[in-house]
């Protein structure tokens, strides 16, 4: 589906307007599910096309409303996206780029921040509207911040804005209490164009930073350490800068989200485009929940022939299980035999979608950071909303796992990071549709 613009997204939760998604209870999936290209890199990828002037190519871009939004952000700052084919942009920058992050824009997406490096470093000053929390609590950009200040920024925040100014960035040597996914692309992509060699310490490096790191480097950018958690870039000139062509890193989260639908469903899939070698972690937890994984040429094959087995499990940065795949992990305990206890290590208040869940009649307890999960042998379904991207995803597993119909509410939300999970989906056995 590329059917999405940012300006179409202007529903609310609270309007009747809003389409919901219908499940019902299915079983068991039959067939190929393709796993389209990573929100969580798109996204920054696009950023980062600030940096250098001219017409950068990405593929395998999903169909979701961030890309829309991301694009009409870039279109503000100046650098303008096309869609060419299904699944393909051109971003053009023509080097007229003002460097104002507007907070209409700001607001509607994390990855808003993401500009932050590019343009600081690109331009000397950069004004931002500040990014706001999520539904599952705070996020700060503290470590942003210090990371670029150690590098020579100085920032004033005034009027909802954050601004920032550096005539030019200089290398600094810079070690994170924890490895921050944004705070180390905004921190690499700034150093690209710093004067020197900056060394990030303790560096996130899921797959999708890599993904960014391999875009820079085609880009020109000197980068080494790519993979772990010690980054080393050293600053080159515009000039040494050429447009790119690129293509993204399928979406482990959307892959996993398959898995799970497997999982609680029952049937075999071929998910095509998943990378085993981003999931090795997850795949083996899911091995222990009784799913029967093995690698093909063009992705992973999975078989679910008995009700999930329950184990514990806790969130951590990569190469740990991602808190993204929290919500699908705990609505396939909420089905499975035994029960499991789920620790929250990112974002303690990442729980809410479990009233939903227990809406749907699971036995989850949480407290603080942990969620008890007391599987029973089907859920029944009923009315839920979906809180957020993942969240909603979760609910769309849990109708699979429920009798009778659930229908999901919040649906903006999915389609702010799912590429037609609907039609997915469908095409493999569920009963599931948009009403
Ligand atoms: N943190 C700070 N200060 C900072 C930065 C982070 O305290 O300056 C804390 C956060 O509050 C949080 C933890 O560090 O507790 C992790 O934050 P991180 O910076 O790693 O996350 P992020 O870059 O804001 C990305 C994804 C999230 C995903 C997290 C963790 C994007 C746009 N978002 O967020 O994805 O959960 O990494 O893997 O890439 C989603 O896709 O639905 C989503 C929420």
């Amino acid at each position: 589906m590329w059917a999405v613009s940012a300006t179409a997204d202007t529903t609310h939760p609270s309007e009747p307007a809003e389409e919901t998604i219908v499940v019902r209870g299915s079983g068991p999936l039959s067939g190929q599910v393709v796993v389209p290209g990573a929100k969580n890199s798109v996204l920054k990828l696009m950023a980062t096309t600030i940096l250098c002037d001219g017409a950068h190519e990405l593929t395998n871009v999903p169909g979701i409303v961030d890309v829309a939004i991301m694009g009409d952000l870039l279109a503000a700052i100046g650098v303008e996206m096309t869609r060419t084919a299904p699944g393909e942009l051109v971003l053009l920058n023509t080097g007229e780029i003002t460097p104002v992050a507007p907070y209409e824009l700001v607001e509607r997406i994390r990855a808003s921040i993401n500009v932050l490096g590019p343009l600081l470093t690109r331009c000397g000053e950069v004004r931002l509207s500040m990014p706001g929390g999520d539904d599952f609590g705070a996020r700060p950009i503290d470590m942003h911040i210090a990371g670029l200040e150690a590098m020579g920024a100085e920032f004033k925040f005034s009027h909802g804005y954050l601004e920032a100014r550096a005539d030019r960035l200089h290398g600094a040597d810079i070690t994170f209490d924890f490895p921050s996914v944004g705070a180390t692309e905004n921190l690499m992509t700034a150093a690209v164009l710093a004067d020197g060699v900056t060394t990030i310490d303790n560096a996130a490096r899921e797959p999708e930073i890599t993904d960014l790191c391999e875009f820079l480097v085609a880009m020109g950018a000197q980068i080494s350490g790519i993979g772990t958690p010690t980054l080393v870039i050293e600053g080159v000139e515009q000039s040494d800068l050429r447009p790119v062509s690129h293509r993204t890193v399928p979406d482990r989260i959307q892959a996993a989200t398959y898995l799970a639908a497997c999982s609680v469903a029952g049937g075999e899939l071929d998910v095509i485009g998943a990378r085993g070698e981003h999931m090795t972690m997850l795949l083996d937890r899911f091995g222990d929940m009784g799913l029967r994984i093995t690698p093909s040429d063009d992705g992973i094959n999975v078989v679910a022939d008995d009700r999930p087995r329950s184990i514990d499990i806790a969130t951590l940065p990569y190469p740990g299980i991602a808190t993204d795949y929290k919500p699908l992990i705990i609505t396939m305990l909420a089905v499975a035999d035994g029960v499991g206890i789920v620790t929250e290590n990112l974002y303690p208040g990442r729980f809410r979608y479990v009233e939903e869940l227990q809406r749907l009649g699971a036995d989850v307890r949480t407290t603080g950071h942990h969620a008890v999960v007391r599987g029973v042998p089907r859920l029944s379904g009923a009315p839920v909303k979906a809180h957020d991207i993942r969240a909603g995803a979760a609910m769309v597993v849990a109708g699979l796992a429920a009798d009778g119909e659930t229908t999901i509410s919040g649906v903006h939300h999915i389609d702010r990071g799912y590429d037609d999970l609907v039609g997915r989906l469908q095409a493999v056995g569920a009963t599931i549709e948009r009403r």
